[in-house]
């Protein structure tokens, strides 16, 4: 049963990413009915965003070749938002014809890794962008799913190495230009550290303003993750994504590691006294689907290791 929704807002919002970023890395395909167990897990902790597939042609990531069908499952849950990867146009009108609550658009602020990903120059794939918001801007309000842009890389790459913040103000700006309802700062690799992460979120709120809504979308590679997290709360994110279990990864970002873990983030972020509306124990719940699927080398998480400690169920 669901927990009743909170009374107010929580103060800081979580998008749960493992059905879609947690399984495109893999090599083994998570059955159809696990994700869907998956998202219904997830869904019943109370996460309020859920990010349950991508849009890619089943050839280049055969895990998302059932991405219809959990779609249309992961839709029964109302109280959620539920959204979508997006590699490119096609991408956006898949997701659509759907109905997707929310399509996250990727471009790379590394150029050499926008190539790898999305075989496009960034400029390509900002004309993509401004072509999905078109399309969408031509249908009745209602209909109308949110537009993200998530920037990859933004905080080093493995391909290219260090990223300017030149080159993430430029991506920025595109997407702003563009009618972007949200845009995303992704450190796909895990490279970036709570300094840098000041430094690029500071920068892109002056290059486009402080009116546009930013998430945070980190990697743990380095272990840098939570600390990486702390940062953005102290640069005034409120908007992050994580990955029960900490699973996954970039298929085409080498060296990339697991998401930032969810159980962990929220454990973290109550402790603080910052509210995440998500149930603990419900969300712990998730290690055992995902382990009867999973192999367990895959499966990360702090809190899973330790136990959750009793004395610190209550926000300090
Ligand atoms: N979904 C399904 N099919 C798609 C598609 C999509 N989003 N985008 C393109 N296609 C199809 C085209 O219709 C075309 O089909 P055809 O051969 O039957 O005519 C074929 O795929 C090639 O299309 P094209 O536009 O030339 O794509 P491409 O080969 O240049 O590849 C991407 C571009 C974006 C589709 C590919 O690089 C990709 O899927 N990348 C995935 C990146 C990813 O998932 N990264 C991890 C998350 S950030
Ligand atoms: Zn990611």
């Amino acid at each position: 049963m669901r927990q009743a929704p909170m009374a107010s807002a929580p103060d800081v919002h979580i998008c749960e990413t493992a059905a879609r970023d947690g399984l495109q890395n893999l090599d083994i395909f998570v059955p159809t009915e696990a994700k869907c167990a998956l998202i219904d897990a997830i869904a019943a902790a109370g996460v309020t965003e859920i990010d349950a597939g991508s849009f890619v042609p089943p050839k280049v990531v055969p895990q998302f070749a059932d991405v219809d069908v959990v779609m249309a499952h992961a839709f029964t849950h109302k109280s959620a938002t539920i959204g979508a990867l997006v590699p490119n146009f096609k991408g956006a009108e898949r997701a659509i014809a759907a109905g997707v609550d929310a399509i996250y658009f990727v471009v790379s602020a590394s150029e050499t890794h926008n190539q790898a990903n999305v075989r496009r120059s960034i400029d390509e794939q900002l004309d993509g962008f401004r072509a999905a918001r078109a399309v969408i801007d031509a249908r009745p309000p209602a209909e109308r799913p949110l537009l993200m842009g998530a920037i990859s890389t933004a905080f080093g790459c493995s391909l290219e190495g260090d990223i300017s913040e030149a080159a993430v103000c430029r991506v920025a700006r595109g997407y702003a230009e563009a009618g972007a309802n949200e845009i995303g700062l992704a450190d796909t690799v895990g490279y970036g550290t709570p300094k840098m992460i000041k430094q690029i979120v500071g920068a892109v709120q002056q290059e486009i303003g402080a009116g546009m809504t930013l998430r945070l979308h980190l990697h743990d590679t380095l272990g840098a993750g939570l600390a990486n997290a702390v940062a953005g709360l102290e640069a005034g994110i409120r908007r992050f994504d994580a990955s029960v279990s900490g699973l996954g990864g970039c298929p085409f970002a080498p060296g990339a590691r697991g998401n930032i873990v969810t159980e962990d983030l929220v454990f973290l972020l109550e402790r603080l006294g910052l509210s995440t509306g998500i149930d603990l124990d419900r969300l712990m719940q998730t290690r055992e689907i995902l382990s009867r699927h999973i192999p367990a080398k895959h499966l990360t998480g702090h809190l899973h290791e330790a136990g959750i400690p009793k004395a610190l169920r209550v926000a300090a």
